[in-house]
């Protein structure tokens, strides 16, 4: 609806900008549009359409423009020209709106002017009226126009600052970016220079350690050096040791050779002439078999000797014992202070242990061929720690090769060590820790009663056991044994066992 006023007014001529201006200025509320025929001119008041802000819009366009002006740079241009496109056909529109308004203005002016006079005034007013009709109908056509201008307007507004913003975020991550970029940049130069500093020092190092390596290999060879004059000198050592040895043994034959002269010399003084010459035969020979021959050769001392077993050509060690019923006994085995360990293997009872002089085993391999000889006869001399003593005495004694396990051959025993034996007499076997030969089905008697010797299962005697002091000998299973003598838990305090001809 809207409101028509008509009065006099004075000289006015209705221009084109100032319509605009009405239509785009926010200062009035109500539009007025004046025409002026003759000395009449009409106004019209027309309502304000909402949402036609097109002078604030355009300012907040242009604010926009400005203050995001820095990213605008690189706004791509594709999208603003359809909405450009629009807008310059909206304008085009509403030039032509206007101009065919101006047309009419004028059309209904002349005719006004020429008709005025002539027709009625109501009629002037009904054509009047009619006219200002079509022309709000325009001026509301316009307006609506506009209204829609200012929405694409608005819309074109909104994608332009939503670009922006995207832009404005890209560049942001692309900063972001950046700066990675830089950081990571210079992580990477310091890794390299920490690798450079560390590759410095591997090769301060790997030099260093060189240098070690070369000071470690003179001093190897140093040591060499060392270790081999030391080697020749050890060397020229033992030929000198030979040497000596040999110089020895040939002074000991020379001085045995010079005894047996001298014992052949008094024979023959004291004696006929005639006899001797029998015995002779072993005496220049040297080659004493055992401790009876050494007796025999006029050796009536204890100690040591060295005899020839069996056809051997080098010299065995023995104790011999000139005392014990009359003498001439080599003696294998013999126990008196525990100084020496008996818990031997297979292998040092064959070839014997300990210190001729002291305690020791001779020897099974030498005690073999010892009574392979000939016929020979065992004595065992005992004693216990209350300091009695007691023998056992055996007419055959012989031991079989290692073949035979040692085998012991006993015959006619007598002896003051219990009126019965207490060795086995039927062929026992020699066992030690590592070599068990004994009769003993389910048990190993060397490692019970502990040493070497022939045992049945485990049968009376072990004079190889351990060795206990005094205070420490009774209730002792596994010590020196002769069961018939002080029974199967008493240790006695010393041994000695020993062979001489059955014939001597
Ligand atoms: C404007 O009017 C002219 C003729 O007066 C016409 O040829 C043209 O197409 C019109 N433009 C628009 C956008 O209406
Ligand atoms: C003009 O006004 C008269 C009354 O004064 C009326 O009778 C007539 O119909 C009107 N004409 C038009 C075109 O409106
Ligand atoms: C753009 O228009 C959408 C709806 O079409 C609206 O949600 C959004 O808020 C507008 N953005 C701006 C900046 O006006
Ligand atoms: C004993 O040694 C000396 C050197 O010390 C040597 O001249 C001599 O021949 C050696 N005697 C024997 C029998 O080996
Ligand atoms: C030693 O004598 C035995 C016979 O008693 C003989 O079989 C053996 O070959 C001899 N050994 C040597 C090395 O002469
Ligand atoms: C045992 O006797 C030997 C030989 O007489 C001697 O050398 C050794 O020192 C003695 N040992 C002990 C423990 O009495």
């Amino acid at each position: 609806s809207f409101i028509l006023l008509a009065f006099p007014f004075g000289q006015h001529r209705v221009g084109r900008s100032q319509r605009r201006g009405g239509g785009g200025g926010a200062e009035k509320k109500k539009r007025y549009h004046r025409i002026q025929h003759g000395q009449c001119s009409y106004t019209f008041i027309l309502p304000e359409l909402d949402g036609c802000q097109a002078a604030g819009s355009t300012e907040q366009y242009g604010s926009a423009r400005s203050r995001t002006s820095v990213v605008q740079r690189d706004s791509p241009t594709m999208d603003g020209d359809w909405p450009t496109q629009k807008l310059q056909h909206l304008e085009n529109t509403m030039e032509n709106n206007t101009q065919w308004l101006q047309k009419l203005e004028s059309f209904v002016q002349k005719t006004l002017r020429r008709d005025v006079a002539n027709i009625p005034s109501h009629v002037v007013h009904n054509q009047t009226a009619a006219m200002l009709e079509i022309g709000t109908n325009l001026l509301t056509h316009t307006a609506e126009q506009t209204r829609k201008l200012n929405v694409v307007e608005a819309k074109v507004l909104n994608h332009t600052s939503r670009i922006e913003i995207q832009l404005l975020e890209n560049s942001l991550s692309t900063n972001k970016l950046e700066k990675e970029l830089l950081l990571q940049t210079s992580e990477i130069g310091r890794l390299r220079d920490k690798n450079s500093r560390l590759e410095n020092k591997v090769q301060k190092l790997e030099s260093q350690q060189r240098g070690e390596l070369e000071d470690m290999r003179q001093e190897k060879n140093r040591l060499q050096s060392v270790v081999r004059t030391q080697m020749s000198a050890i060397e020229s050592l033992e030929r000198q040791l030979r040497v000596a040895s040999s110089n020895n043994t040939a002074l000991q034959r020379q001085q045995a050779l010079l005894m047996e002269s001298v014992h052949t010399l008094i024979n023959m003084v004291s004696a006929t002439g005639t006899q001797p010459q029998a015995h002779a035969r072993s005496d220049i020979c040297q080659m004493w078999r055992d401790c009876a021959d050494v007796y025999k050769a006029g050796h009536s001392v204890s100690g040591l000797y060295h005899i020839y077993i069996g056809n051997r050509t080098e010299p065995l060690q023995v104790y011999c014992d000139m005392e014990t019923d009359g003498g001439g006994w080599t003696v294998f085995q013999r126990r008196f202070n525990g100084s020496v360990d008996f818990q031997r293997s297979w292998s040092e009872y064959r070839m014997g242990f300990g210190d001729v002089l002291g305690e020791h085993w001779l020897g099974n391999e030498a005690l073999h061929h010892l009574t392979s000889q000939g016929q020979y006869s065992l004595r065992v001399e005992l004693r216990d720690w209350e300091g009695n003593s007691a023998h056992s005495q055996y007419d055959r004694f012989t031991l079989g090769s290692e073949r035979q396990q040692y085998r012991l051959y006993l015959r006619g025993y007598s002896g003051t060590a219990g009126r019965q034996s207490s060795l086995a007499s039927h062929g026992t076997r020699f066992s030690t820790r590592d070599q068990d030969n004994d009769n003993c089905d389910h048990c190993k008697c060397a490692l019970m009663l502990t040493g070497g010797w022939w045992f049945d299962a485990c049968g009376f005697s072990n004079l190889n056991g351990i060795y206990y002091a005094i205070g420490h000998n009774i209730r002792k299973l596994n010590g020196i044994k002769w069961h018939h003598f002080r029974g199967p838990s008493y240790s006695l305090h010393s041994t000695a066992m020993m062979a001489r001809p059955y014939d001597f």
